[in-house]
């Protein structure tokens, strides 16, 4: 049975729905969750959690004042890019209600069938988490929407004329969703959700705070100079921080006596191909592809994915997010466009014309933020 096998810590649920890892060692963090490790680093309760303040308090009020009426919370979306907690935040709200949580992903709910066995084993206050939900395919999304709102299924039993439904009653139940892409989720299915928090990137403060604890549950000594260094270059992700931490803890223990310096840790990320504000390879493709393939722009985020060997949702989902954060791509009506920021990080002249910056064009377009040609992963 879907979610049965997946123990609260257990990431097969996840492992399953990336099934594209890179082989950098910054993207790779977002493809491949790491399993035990990243399970061990995992911030425990609300408290324990570091950074996006606005979303801890708003889900603290949520929390408190279903605890309060003695009911369930609303169900809740979380949204945002990879590795910047979801899935940790999804465990937090079960063990903050005292809940068990069930996990499972869009890309396992295949069939209505596979949702409705997953419903039907709910108990009263159970959390059912379902990770990469913009991923689910229809027939289950539609059986959602009625669980989430009447905590009942209608399951089809055989096929054509002779074709029954029979009701099913599911125990009153919170669901998480969590998705890198909210945009991707049909209306009827947000409009479900009581509350959605959406995930920022972290300062490089935080991520610094971040770094110290991991430190501190893996025993590394860290030097403060050594975790700025560490946090700058993380491109605002939890995942990756922690990630980078452990590779340049490798290289500290190799060539050096263990603690990580600064020198050490500067050493270790030049080896790993990490530049000085995060930038991995990918990014430095999709990069190169805007400003010199396509003269900096617009171009439509499909075109580019082909232009960098890549599949359209990673670079949509993985890469855009943090260069649009980072002023360096303007997602534009027509297209992603490179800012003069881009062509400086590359080491070329930026053309008169090119934007100055995300904010700015953003501002102007809110509403623009796909430029509609990518038709999304499948199960959308
Ligand atoms: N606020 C945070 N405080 C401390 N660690 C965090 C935080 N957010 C994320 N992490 C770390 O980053 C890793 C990835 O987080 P995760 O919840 O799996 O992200 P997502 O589900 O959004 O991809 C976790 O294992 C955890 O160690
Ligand atoms: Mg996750």
């Amino acid at each position: 049975m879907i979610g049965d096998d997946l123990s609260e810590d257990g990431l097969s649920g996840d492992d399953a729905a990336y099934d594209d890892p890179h082989d950098s060692p910054v993207t790779a963090a977002f493809t491949a969750p790491d399993g035990d490790i990243e399970a061990s680093l995992r911030p425990k309760s609300l408290d324990d959690f570091i950074g996006q303040p606005r979303v801890r308090e708003q889900l603290q009020l949520v929390l408190r004042g279903a605890t309060m009426r003695g009911g369930t919370p609303d169900h809740i979306l979380l949204s945002g890019p990879p590795g910047l907690g979801k899935t940790s935040m999804a465990m937090i709200i079960a063990a903050e209600l005292g809940s068990s949580l069930r996990l499972t992903s869009g890309p396992a709910l295949e069939r209505a069938g596979d949702l409705a066995a997953m419903l039907s084993n709910l108990v009263e206050g159970d959390v059912l988490f379902i990770d990469e939900i913009h991923r689910i395919a229809r027939p289950a999304e539609e059986m959602l929407y009625l669980a989430m709102e009447d905590f009942r299924v209608d399951v089809v039993v055989g096929k054509g004329p002779g074709a029954t439904s029979i009701p099913l009653e599911v125990a009153p139940f919170t669901l998480v969703g969590a998705t890198t892409r909210s945009g991707a989720l049909t209306g009827p299915l947000r409009d479900r959700f009581g509350f959605t928090a959406h995930m920022d990137f972290y300062e490089p403060a935080e991520l610094q705070l971040i770094l110290r604890r991991s430190a501190a549950i893996l025993g590394i000594d860290l030097h403060d100079d050594a975790s700025a260094e560490i946090a700058g270059r993380s491109r605002g992700t939890p995942r990756i921080a922690n990630r980078l931490l452990r590779r340049v803890r490798d290289y500290a223990e190799v060539r050096a006596d263990g603690v990580v310096t600064r020198d050490i840790a500067m050493a270790a990320l030049e080896v790993y191909d990490v530049d000085p504000i995060g930038l991995d390879r990918l990014d430095r493709a999709v990069l190169g592809a805007l400003v010199r393939s396509f003269g900096g722009g617009p171009v439509g985020v499909s075109t580019l994915a082909v232009a960098v060997g890549e599949e359209p949702g990673t670079v949509e989902e993985v890469c855009e997010p943090f260069l649009v954060r980072a002023g360096m791509i303007a997602r534009t009506p027509r297209g992603r466009v490179a800012t003069a920021a881009a062509w400086l990080q590359l080491g070329l002249t930026p053309p008169p014309e090119a934007a100055t910056g995300g904010i700015e064009v953003r501002a102007r377009e809110p509403q623009l933020d796909r430029s509609g040609e990518h038709p999304g992963p499948p199960g959308v």
